[in-house]
């Protein structure tokens, strides 16, 4: 039986995003420390039998439709593919997605297709390679391109790239991308930065608002709003040049999108968040460890999951004076 995941706002969410690390190989400056963050201990983390478990119930009891999985950086799960051939092979079958980086994609795209990858959303905020290093503060871009190659190849489609603009770092490098992903036949969106970094500097007024992402833009495409209805989707679409490509803006800060959100988040540490924001964890670690027998332990984890997103919030906040930063930094949560 379904008894979907549902909110005091009507909201139901059928779209499930699985942290499957905290541990990322960049460090993108908008995100984490030069140094790493203090990691989660190995003895928290679940094991790939107990995320499958809990995509399990999600697919079976909660009405989940489609398994996104992220990180910190998701590859560096090593047990990444059993997970996703672990979720194709579920009834019904969700839709399965990832969000990376793309270090590590050339070598493993292709069998990540065979397990049962269907899409993949790849973070690259510029095709400069001196911008590329300075944000991330490592010289990956070649092997970033290399694996977005290895997607196409491998027939996982389709492609979207995320990328965040900082001022007066990768600004100026916005069109650029932009003619590299049309090249590509790849979907760009670009994200407003917001306020779930690790340490906490993000500041209003230093972030690229959509409205004037979309001015950069219009220095050298012409866009015209997308016709295809947006639905729960983060990102705003529109036309380049009349063509059939697209480009996107997420503009979680400025024109925020909570009211038609259908998401849930899994952290590696197997607990349940129904929002990027937002105090409230609910641990569903302790349910799947207890000696229980098994059945019953599904449903009460069933059940303790429908009553955290029966407690989700309206809204991000992010706009509101008594706004709280996230005690747990994006990486640790999932993007
Ligand atoms: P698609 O299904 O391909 O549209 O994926 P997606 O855009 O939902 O997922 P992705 O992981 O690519 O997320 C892109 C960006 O959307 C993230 O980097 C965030 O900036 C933003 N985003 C994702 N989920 C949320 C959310 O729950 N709230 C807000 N405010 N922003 C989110
Ligand atoms: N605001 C918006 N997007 C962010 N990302 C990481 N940190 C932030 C932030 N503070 C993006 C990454 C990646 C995705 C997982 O989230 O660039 O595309
Ligand atoms: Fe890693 Fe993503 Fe954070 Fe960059 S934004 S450091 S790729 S987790």
């Amino acid at each position: 039986d379904v008894a979907g995941l549902v909110d005091r706002f009507g909201r139901v969410a059928t779209d499930l995003r699985v942290s499957v690390t905290d541990r990322c190989n960049l460090r993108c400056t908008y995100c984490m420390p030069a140094g790493g963050l203090d990691w989660m201990p190995d003895a928290e983390l679940l094991s790939t039998t107990e995320m499958s478990r809990l995509i399990g119930i999600a697919v079976a009891h909660l009405g989940i439709e489609e398994i996104r999985f992220t990180g910190g950086e998701p590859l560096l799960f090593h047990g990444l593919e059993e997970l996703i051939g672990r979720a194709a092979d579920l009834v019904p079958r969700p839709q399965i997605s990832l969000t990376t980086n793309a270090l590590g994609l050339e070598r493993r795209a292709q069998a990540l297709a065979v397990a049962g990858l269907d899409r993949v959303n790849i973070s690259l905020d510029t095709v400069d390679r001196t911008a590329y290093a300075a944000i991330t503060r490592r010289d990956r871009l070649p092997a970033v391109l290399a694996g977005i190659d290895a997607c196409r190849t491998a027939g996982i489609g389709p492609i979207k790239v995320n990328a965040v603009l900082l001022r007066g770092v990768n600004d100026d490098g916005a069109c650029d991308l932009l003619r590299y992903c049309m090249d590509g036949d790849i979907e760009l969106r670009f994200i407003e930065q917001m306020p779930i970094d690790s340490d906490n500097a993000w500041a209003a007024q230093e972030m690229m608002t959509a409205e004037e992402i979309l001015a950069i833009l219009q220095s050298e495409f012409s866009l015209r709003p997308a016709s295809e209805p947006r639905g729960s989707a983060p990102a705003e679409l529109w036309t380049v040049d009349g063509s059939r490509h697209r480009v996107g803006v997420i503009a979680s800060v400025t024109r925020p999108f909570c009211g038609d959100c259908d998401r849930v988040r899994l952290t590696a540490d197997g607990s349940v968040r129904s929002c990027l924001f937002g105090a409230e964890e609910f641990d569903l670690r302790g349910l799947l460890r207890s000696s229980e027998p098994i059945e019953a332990v599904d449903l009460a984890i069933a059940q303790k999951w429908r009553e955290a997103m029966w407690r989700k919030q309206p809204g991000h906040g992010i706009n509101d004076p008594g706004f709280l930063h996230p005690t747990r930094p994006m990486s640790a949560i999932g993007g």
